[in-house]
């Protein structure tokens, strides 16, 4: 710890001093507070609805990213029992672009239970934990910003910003129970939620990962890895495992009037409930040509489309090669036949998007 840089005001031995960091936190994020859509005006209460639906959107998903989906759920929907009404397919819809659609599902959940208890959110950590899709970091952030209560809220902005203020120099993510603890000790009882995200715009405008902005810092004076000259080093991390690479097949089927054969996924799982061109399964060995047409969900000549499409899920990335087929059967047991102009309209995740620009763009080739 060095000493010399210690400023008066600190009176404990608790190093930095928590009392005085959050006083001057919040003075800086009196005057320096980025405006986003779902914040209150200074002073204003939170509504607890646009404070739940902004954190939903915002779990693994930027600021910048976030905002115009928030806007148009909220003018589409202003409160929660609007949600709650609204058929799932629309909802997803709209969340098309945000990925992970498992939280879009919990949200139309989450949305009907809160709707069918007066539209009113439970008001404590422990009692929002209850919701679907609200795990602890967000049941944290809710109870702060939107009902003031004293919690701890730690995203990825605030791990650094704590493992810098701290000089922590455990790597992530083992340090991560270490790091809730030390900001637990620096939240203070009145004005979490103010702090909460404080933090966050600390982090995401000055303290940022690579080359941190520490002199306009207001925490200069306190930062532990300022002092050793480090900050721009941590938090240190763990080396990365690198994602394994799992392989699937698309069968990409067209009806004579150019209507291609769109399913439904299985509720369970990635991508869960939202459509796709018909695929295999997604497993780590390649598809040999005849297993892939062992796996196809009706008899056609199949010609295969040259090339593949990527995609990154967070643990595994994938490669789906596509089987091109015609059909004259009209109907389908299980799916919807769509024209591509038709797409749009469909809860389409990303991935299946890709697919239908490589196949639109490669199967005329091959007639
Ligand atoms: N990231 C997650 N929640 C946030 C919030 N309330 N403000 C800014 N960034 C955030």
């Amino acid at each position: 710890m060095v000493v010399a840089t210690m400023p008066k005001r600190q009176t404990s031995g608790d190093r930095p001093a928590p009392r005085a960091i959050a006083g001057n936190l919040l003075a800086w994020y009196d005057r320096h507070r980025r405006r986003l859509p779902w914040r209150a005006a200074p002073g204003e209460p939170a509504d607890p609805y646009r404070v739940w639906l902004s954190e939903i959107m915002l779990q693994q998903t930027t600021v910048a990213a976030v905002g115009p989906y928030f806007e148009r759920f909220v003018a589409r929907w202003p409160r929660i029992e609007a949600l709650a009404a609204a058929p799932l397919d629309d909802l997803l819809h709209g969340w098309q672009g945000l990925g992970y659609y498992a939280r879009a599902r919990n949200l139309h959940r989450c949305a009907k239970e809160v709707a069918a208890q007066g539209g009113r959110f439970p008001d404590t950590e422990e009692g929002l934990r209850t919701l679907p899709g609200i795990g602890g970091y967000t049941a944290a952030a809710i109870a702060a910003i939107a009902f003031g209560r004293k919690a701890t809220v730690v995203d990825g902005n605030v791990e650094r910003v704590v493992a810098r203020l701290f000089a922590h120099e455990e790597p992530l993510p083992k340090a991560k129970p270490a790091l809730y603890r030390l900001a637990a000790r620096l939240t203070p009882d009145r004005r979490a939620g103010d702090f909460a995200q404080a933090m966050m715009d600390l982090g995401a405008t000055l303290c940022r990962p690579r080359a941190p902005l520490c002199l306009a810092c207001p925490l200069n004076g306190d930062c532990a890895a300022r002092a050793a000259g480090i900050a721009a080093e941590l938090p240190r991390r763990a080396p990365r495992r690198a994602r394994p690479l799992k392989h699937g097949v698309v069968f990409w089927i067209e009806r004579k009037d150019g209507a291609v054969l769109l399913r439904r996924r299985a509720e369970a799982g990635l991508l869960g409930g939202l459509m796709e061109f018909p695929s295999s399964d997604w497993r780590e060995r390649p598809w040999s040509p005849a297993e892939a047409k062992r796996a196809a969900p009706m008899a056609a000549e199949w010609r295969a489309v040259p090339g593949a499409v990527r995609h990154g899920f967070t643990h595994f990335e994938l490669e789906l090669t596509i089987l091109a087929g015609r059909t004259r059967r009209a109907a389908a047991d299980a799916g919807r036949w769509c024209r591509p102009e038709e797409f749009g309209g469909q809860a389409l995740p990303t991935l299946m998007k890709k697919v239908a620009r490589h196949a639109l763009a490669a199967v005329p080739a091959l007639d």
